[in-house]
């Protein structure tokens, strides 16, 4: 199933009149050497080659295109800022690219409700900034920042660093505007917190990775600003020890905003890649790094917490901005530091709290035992049971790895996906995760909201 090759990416003359009508012609853009920048992956592993790309204003506009994609039986892929991490934005058979990017509103802040309205193109650093600006937080932060968009954490329900304490993107969600399969537009951005009229549509798009509708303006429910922040980069010489601290920690702090690990070998590979110097004069095993927020210096709780902890090696702690991102970076530099390695295959999974340091350390020799000349790399977000898997070495379409991990993880009770999504990566084995009548649910579901089967026709079913 991975890194499919496309198909014939053709564009019929007349549709192509009939969207440039509907979005402006200078908004269809053709050939190569236009559409290149949307038909791979952020991994590389992902190939495709679209029809065209497409890049709609407004809700209308977008409502256009799906109408004639209808009338001309055309399928489409959405995509905001490509960044997704399961090949599920990618044209893998010549689909219709609808480009949210142009779509990027970032409207008032509410201050009294708490609320921003935004288009969904806009980029999560936007939304991150307006809501700073007006003194508030954006709860959903992740590496891709810059590039992802609203639209995009809305399909894939991103989680990212600060789902520890605030959830995940489906609890950031009020309303949202979208245009569904059948070529309805819905549109619910009033703001009302307490709203039980039926089915909470928002809450279903979320998560559908693109294949129910394209979302095109959410509602978003804006937090607190915690402007007092301490990072801690915590060093212990085994997995168990820091799994057993988490626990500990998550138990004593309630202003815990991230809990994330890293290993050994990845620091080193961070270190290299963009010359940095190590955390420690000397290096251990197992990294975990614990940022606290609060609205007084939580400095002292901080300090406190770790000071019950037992298995900790070193500990470094950070207080200002600059200081922080360095720590960061060890952190964050895992994405970019491995794809310089190669495509990584992307298993990003979650564990219950008491089979993770089990996981952690048995899952490099399941890969191992599939293919010898694979290497694993282990990081993630351990304060929510979600570790990213990642596997280089293994040709872009041997999914020998993927099945054995996955299959691991299935039989530890675990998911096969936490928040990146299913994808095209990942539907052989959706089976994994949910049971015979819940796939048929959801089939029922997509049959209803796109009958025509145009939308992300490559994602989440087999
Ligand atoms: P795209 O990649 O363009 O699309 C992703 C999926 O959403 C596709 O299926 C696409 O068809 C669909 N889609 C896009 N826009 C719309 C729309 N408007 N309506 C309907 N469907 C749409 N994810 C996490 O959860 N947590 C992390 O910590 C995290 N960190 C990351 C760090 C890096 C460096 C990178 C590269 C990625 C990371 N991701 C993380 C992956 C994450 O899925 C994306 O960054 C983000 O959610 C996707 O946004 P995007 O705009 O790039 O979407
Ligand atoms: C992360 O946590 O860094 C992201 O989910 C990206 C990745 O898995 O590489
Ligand atoms: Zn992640």
């Amino acid at each position: 199933v991975a890194a499919e090759t496309a198909g014939v990416a053709h564009l019929d003359p007349a549709v192509r009149r009939l969207l440039a009508d509907a979005v402006g012609a200078q908004h269809v853009l053709v050939g190569e050497e236009s559409t290149a920048a949307y038909d791979n992956d952020w991994t590389g592993r992902f190939r495709g080659r679209s029809a065209a790309v497409v890049r709609p204003g407004t809700t209308a506009e977008v409502a256009a295109i799906i109408d004639i994609c209808r009338r001309h039986a055309m399928s489409v892929v959405a995509q905001g800022g490509n960044t997704g991490l399961v090949g599920g934005g990618v044209p893998l058979h010549g689909e219709l690219v609808v480009s949210l990017g142009r779509m990027a509103t970032v409207g008032e802040v509410d201050v009294v409700a708490r609320q921003i309205t935004v288009g969904a193109g806009a980029t999560l650093a936007a939304v991150r900034d307006a809501a700073d600006r007006a003194g508030l937080a954006y709860a959903i932060d992740l590496g891709a920042r810059d590039s992802a968009t609203i639209g995009g954490t809305i399909a894939t329900n991103a989680g990212g660093l600060n789902f520890l304490r605030h959830g995940g993107t489906r609890e950031q969600l009020i309303g949202v505007e979208a245009v569904l399969g059948t070529g309805r537009t819905i549109s619910h951005l009033g703001g009302l917190l307490k709203d039980n009229t039926g089915y909470h549509l928002p809450s279903l798009l979320c998560g559908s990775e693109g294949t129910l509708g394209i979302v095109t303006v959410a509602r978003l429910r804006l937090a607190t600003r915690h402007d007092h922040r301490v990072t801690a980069l915590l060093a212990f010489g085994d997995v168990a020890a820091a799994v057993a601290a988490i626990g500990r920690l998550r138990s004593m702090l309630e202003i815990i905003e991230a809990a994330e690990l890293f290993l050994d070998t990845g620091l080193n590979l961070v270190c290299s890649a963009f010359q940095l110097r190590p955390p420690f004069p000397t290096g251990h095993a197992v990294y975990v790094l614990v940022e606290v927020a609060d609205v007084q210096d939580p400095t002292a709780t901080l300090a406190a917490a770790v000071d019950h902890l037992t298995g900790v090696d070193d500990v470094a702690v950070a207080v200002d901005s600059v200081q922080r991102a360095a720590l960061w970076r060890y952190r964050e530099g895992h994405t970019t530091a491995i794809n310089t390695i190669g495509s990584p295959h992307k298993l990003d999974v979650t564990l219950p709290l008491d089979r993770l340091a089990e996981f952690i350390e048995t899952v490099p020799s399941i890969v191992a035992m599939v293919d010898d000349t694979a290497t694993t790399w282990l990081f993630g977000h351990i304060g929510d049971g979600n570790i990213h898997v990642n596997v280089t070495g293994p040709a872009d379409e041997d999914e020998r790895v993927d099945d054995a991990v996955l299959r691991y993880v299935a039989s530890l009770d675990g998911s096969i996906s936490a928040e990146h999504g299913i994808g095209s990566a990942k539907r052989s084995w959706l089976g994994l995760g949910r049971s015979e009548a819940e796939i048929e649910t959801m089939r029922d579901i997509k049959r209803a909201l796109d009958p025509d089967r145009i939308l992300n026709p490559n994602v989440l079913f087999g």
